[in-house]
């Protein structure tokens, strides 16, 4: 096992992700550890992490300096690089050029850390200090064009230090890097699994709600129908989850919904129809944030009365992944600013003065699917696209009406069964249609119409921070745009979105 000491970077999940994507477990620890307990913890290696301070700063993390005698392997990267460097005797100073972004770094020789890494490679930089002189004992192994000291170890103490970080996608070469570490360094061997995941999971939600009761909303999407199931696992029926059909929902959605989660989900449910109390308060309202702000806020109502039933309740438990975790807070701590006020977590714990239970907390999309498969959760559950939580509010451009709901419902529809029947729905991160507010003239048989406009929107994404449209086959936007205009009521022409995020975002509100 690999410890990970957490100085505070947003990338920390992802050296963690890396690192169980090559099958090594590796708790994530604060700088205060005890040296004790990491004895006791017996890792076979210590990953410093970044952190967006500068170890010269008042308060800035530091750990024990007796862990460099240790005897066990250590990498630094970025802040945890230059913690290691201070502390050994080396010497930081504050960079003239803050480095931020892409570097061609060289490695001196293809060893260490650079075993099976190209000589030049492309690498990801944010740092402000810089390392100006190395500890005794070390030396240089690899510098780009504004950091010398871009790379350097102690062989001998099994000691590497990294600018740059090695966890992110754009250094190409990265997980060859952590690999060369866990593997060729600290002698990790391949033992973690989703399954030991799954089973520590359970077992630390068990130890952490101690009998209590918890609540849980449910949406019908993968996530928090995973982290259902794991709590459930973990509490049995001291679990009770809240699913409200909000009238926002995909046609035959909230049926189908309820079957396959009373079929498959066999735990405690409440289901609650509150259509009306959202559809009144969204008349008249074009407004996006608006929109959002009024369904958060009934989403909460309601959520609240539901749960004020539940006797005793203490805990929220919650599918919360990581990209939601970092996509609120900046690289320097601060928040981000407020693109689209995400509203389905937030709010609702201090209201009710609960606490949290977040077992997905550290996971992306493709783990959680993982996870999902792992612990039993069938599979049109764990392929189900995406689906936000003011649903077909922010997809119906102006105002939200029960007549532009039928439109947009019969549209989707058929442009759901197309994207299935072809095989695009798991390939795809999301599919779905917008109603636009204006119209436009068409011609129909031999007369005149003046008619809606639907948008199709077909993404690719990893984790929804970034997205591509889809480049569907002519043929199959063809059939959809026939389909659609024919079947449906109140349409007259079909247009095909083809902006990626950044900088357009997934959703058009
Ligand atoms: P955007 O439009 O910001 O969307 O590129 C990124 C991803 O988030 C989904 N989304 C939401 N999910 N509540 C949710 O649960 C929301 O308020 C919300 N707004 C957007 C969106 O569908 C996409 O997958």
């Amino acid at each position: 096992m690999i410890l990970i000491i957490d100085f505070g970077s947003q990338f920390n999940q992802l050296i963690a992700r890396r690192v169980r994507e090559c099958h090594v477990d590796c708790p994530i620890e604060s700088p205060a550890i005890g040296m004790d307990e990491i004895r006791k913890l017996n890792p076979e290696g210590i990953i410093l992490s970044g952190g967006p301070s500068s170890i010269y700063e008042k308060g800035s993390p530091k750990i024990d300096k007796a862990v460099f005698d240790l005897n066990i392997p250590i990498l630094g990267i970025c802040y945890g690089m230059q913690f290691m460097v201070d502390a050994l005797g080396g010497n930081v100073k504050n960079a003239k050029k803050r480095e931020y972004g892409f570097a061609e770094l060289t490695a001196k020789k293809a060893t260490g850390l650079f075993k099976k890494v190209s000589r030049t490679t492309q690498t990801w930089m944010s740092h402000g200090d810089s390392i100006v002189k190395l500890p005794r004992g070390f030396t240089i192994t690899a510098s780009t064009r504004n950091t010398k000291i871009a790379a350097a170890a102690n062989a001998k103490r099994k000691m590497y230090g990294l600018q740059f970080h090695p966890e992110v996608e754009h250094t190409l070469k990265g997980k060859t890097m952590l690999r060369n570490f866990l593997f060729d360094v600290c002698g990790c061997k391949r033992s973690w699994t989703m399954k030991s995941f799954a089973r520590e999971s359970i077992a630390d939600i068990k130890a952490l709600v101690d009998g209590k009761k918890v609540v849980l909303g449910l949406s019908g999407g993968v996530d928090s129908s995973v982290a259902a199931l794991l709590i459930h696992k973990a509490v049995g029926k001291n679990l009770t989850c809240i699913f409200v059909d909000n009238g926002l929902l995909r046609k035959d959605e909230a049926q189908q919904l309820k079957k396959t989660l009373k079929q498959h989900l066999k735990m405690n449910i409440r289901f609650v129809s509150a259509k009306n109390k959202f559809l009144n308060p969204l008349a008249g309202i074009t407004d996006p944030e608006k929109k959002r702000n009024i369904i958060g806020r009934v989403v909460m109502d309601v959520f609240e009365a539901e749960a004020k039933k539940i006797k005793d309740a203490e805990f929220l438990g919650q599918g919360t992944l990581y990209p939601d975790v970092i996509e609120s807070v900046s690289a320097f701590g601060g928040p981000t600013s407020v693109i689209k006020s995400h509203h389905n977590v937030g709010g609702l714990p201090k209201k009710m003065k609960l606490k949290l239970v977040e077992p997905l907390r550290y996971l992306f999309k493709d783990d959680v699917r993982k996870l999902g498969s792992e612990i039993g959760l069938p599979e049109d559950l764990i392929w189900r696209q995406p689906f936000p939580g003011p649903g077909l509010a922010i997809r119906i451009i102006g105002e939200v009406t029960r007549s532009r709901l039928a439109i947009l419902r019969d549209v989707d529809a058929v442009l759901l069964e197309e994207i299935r029947q072809n095989g695009y729905y798991r390939k795809l991160w999301q599919s779905f249609a917008v109603l636009l507010p204006i119209k436009s003239v068409g011609i129909m048989g031999d007369s005149r119409t003046y008619e809606n406009i639907v948008a199709i929107r077909a993404v690719t994404s990893r984790d929804a921070m970034t997205a591509d449209w889809a480049r569907l086959p002519h043929q199959l936007l063809g059939k959809m745009s026939n389909r659609i205009i024919n079947e449906v009521r109140g349409v007259n022409r079909v247009v095909y979105d083809i902006s990626s995020k950044p900088p357009s975002t997934i959703e058009w509100e």
